[in-house]
């Protein structure tokens, strides 16, 4: 039997929305499958059937040939299909080996048996060369080896197909090609493995074939070694598209923002940022590279007003900014484009008109007297959607919720950059968006930046970092911990920074 599972024609609606349509997969013995489409396009959907998640409303499933229903985990597992999920289920406080036995805990003889399990996990780990230690705690481990004790725990359990959900997303660059390496050890023994993921340069390394699926619809299959990024970008978005980003040198001019040893804190009070010093000048653009989590989001929750700073200055234009209310902070020249949009940049029930005059309804020529003059309103915000290209169903009238994250996101990039700010600060501004609004969104971070402004850009993707920004700050632990020009580094070299490998070799 040449096919270890078939999809065939899968429909899965969610209340009227069909979030996959009539898609087809076939999986063979042996092969690394990925599953490629753009952020919503129904992948997680496509693989949560499978794994016995949610039921599908039309189609067949068939494991080595025979029909099957399943109809939730239990079943996906006894047909040997396992899952690491895009979000680890592991229990901080357990060790590993707890965590793999757990739900299916052997009964009687707890202790001995749990020796027992530990000791089949330490033979798995070391047949696929996972390098696990049976007995550490979940919450001591590195994101990577959790991500690998989620391996462990499906292979425990007897997997023969494994899925992946977008694992790359939260690893470093080192982790990502070990894992890259993993999968192939696992199809050298005879597994076969689904791959989630958008990253086309992950497909070309290491897949066999590429399912293509778009809004929903299957669009294909193709051969890896016979097709291109180029030509899976434009079956995953439906156009062609641009890879580079065309840059001239920068000229930096005056320090813009000036961050002094800066201590910020969450909300547990616990240091976030940890006495950082950084500087943006005129006419550049400054990329943060780190992993999530190393205290990028309350460094610029701190710049924009956000979060309260413990000690340390922010100095904007020469003047001090620390502390100051969001809307001074905006006022003194920053523009913002936030992490979560729908947090902080949008409010989702308001149409874009307003939204576009959320920070500026209350000055001149938006309002005069205290009174908001509507034909102003709408004129600005025609300007914005034409400029931007923010596809809407209803203009100015439709609600923001109603966009789609590329177009809620042009929006924001338009309505900040508008006020013509001195700093434009910009985190994760192309996360979850296709390759064509990412083009996009690359240049008029580039157009900024030529127009002498200062660019904060703040990014898990190394890419985006490397073709982007002109000097490269590593932010890990809550400090910069280097600053890099990005004509001069590696994403190796990159990738050791971000973890806290300084330069000499040793760990921090
Ligand atoms: N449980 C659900 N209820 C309603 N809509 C959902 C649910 N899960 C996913 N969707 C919608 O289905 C579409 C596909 O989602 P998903 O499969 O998660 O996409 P992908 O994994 O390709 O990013 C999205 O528009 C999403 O909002
Ligand atoms: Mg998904």
């Amino acid at each position: 039997m040449e096919y270890v599972i078939e999809m065939l024609g899968i429909r899965k609606e969610f209340g009227g929305f069909v979030a996959n349509d009539n898609i087809t997969l076939q999986l063979k013995k042996g092969e690394i499958h990925a599953l490629l489409g753009e952020n919503g396009a129904g992948k997680s959907t496509l693989m949560n059937v499978l794994f016995g998640l949610y039921q599908p409303e039309g189609g067949e499933i068939r494991v080595k040939g025979k029909t099957v229903k399943i109809t939730d985990p239990n079943v996906a597992n006894g047909l040997g299909i396992g899952m690491v999920h895009q979000h680890f289920m592991l229990v901080e406080n357990f060790t590993v080996t707890e965590n793999i036995i757990l739900g299916s805990e052997p009964t009687t003889f707890g202790y001995i048996k749990k020796k027992q399990a530990a000791k089949e996990i330490q033979a798995l780990s070391e047949k696929y060369g996972l390098d696990v230690d049976p007995y550490a705690k979940i919450e001591d481990i590195t994101v990577g080896m959790q991500q690998r004790v989620e391996i462990l725990k499906t292979l425990y359990r007897g997997a023969e197909i494994l899925i992946f959900d977008e694992p790359t997303a939260s690893l470093t660059p080192q982790e990502i090609t070990e894992l890259m390496q993993i999968m192939k050890r696992l199809i050298a023994e005879g597994k076969s493995i689904v791959l989630i993921t958008h990253k086309l340069k992950e497909i070309m390394e290491v897949s066999d074939r590429v399912t293509v699926i778009r809004k929903g619809q299957g669009i294909g299959t193709v051969v890896t070694a016979e097709t291109s990024p180029t030509e899976l970008a434009e079956l995953m978005v439906g156009r062609q598209v641009e890879f580079t980003t065309v840059k001239t040198d920068a000229t930096p001019g005056e320090v813009i923002l000036d961050v002094k040893d800066l201590v910020v804190s969450d909300y547990r009070n616990i240091n976030k940022v940890k006495g950082l010093n950084l500087n943006v000048r005129a006419g550049e653009i400054v990329g943060i590279a780190g992993i999530d989590g190393n205290g990028q989001t309350e460094l610029i929750e701190a710049i924009t007003g956000l979060a309260k700073v413990k000690s340390g200055e922010i100095i904007l234009n020469n003047k001090k900014i620390t502390n100051l209310k969001p809307r001074k902070i905006t006022e003194a020249g920053i523009g913002h484009i936030p992490q979560d949009r729908h947090k902080h940049g949008l409010v989702l029930d308001f149409t874009i008109g307003h939204n576009i005059v959320l920070q500026t309804y209350y000055q001149k020529p938006i309002s005069t007297k205290g009174m908001m003059d509507y034909k102003q309103v709408s004129k600005k915000a025609n300007q914005i959607i034409e400029e931007y290209d923010v596809r809407t169903g209803n203009g100015e009238n439709t609600p923001a919720r109603a966009l789609s994250g590329g177009n809620q996101q042009k929006a924001i990039i338009g309505r900040e950059i508008n006020r013509n700010p001195d700093l434009l600060i910009a985190a994760l501004p192309t996360r979850g968006l296709d390759v064509g609004a990412i083009e996009f969104i690359h240049s008029r971070l580039i157009e900024q930046r030529d127009k002498g402004k200062a660019v904060l850009l703040i990014s898990f993707e190394l890419d985006e970092v490397m073709n982007v920004s002109d000097r490269i700050a590593v932010i890990y632990d809550g400090t910069i911990v280097d600053e890099l020009n990005p004509k001069q580094t590696s994403e190796q070299e990159l990738g050791l920074l971000m973890a806290g490998h300084s330069k000499k070799g040793a760990t921090n």
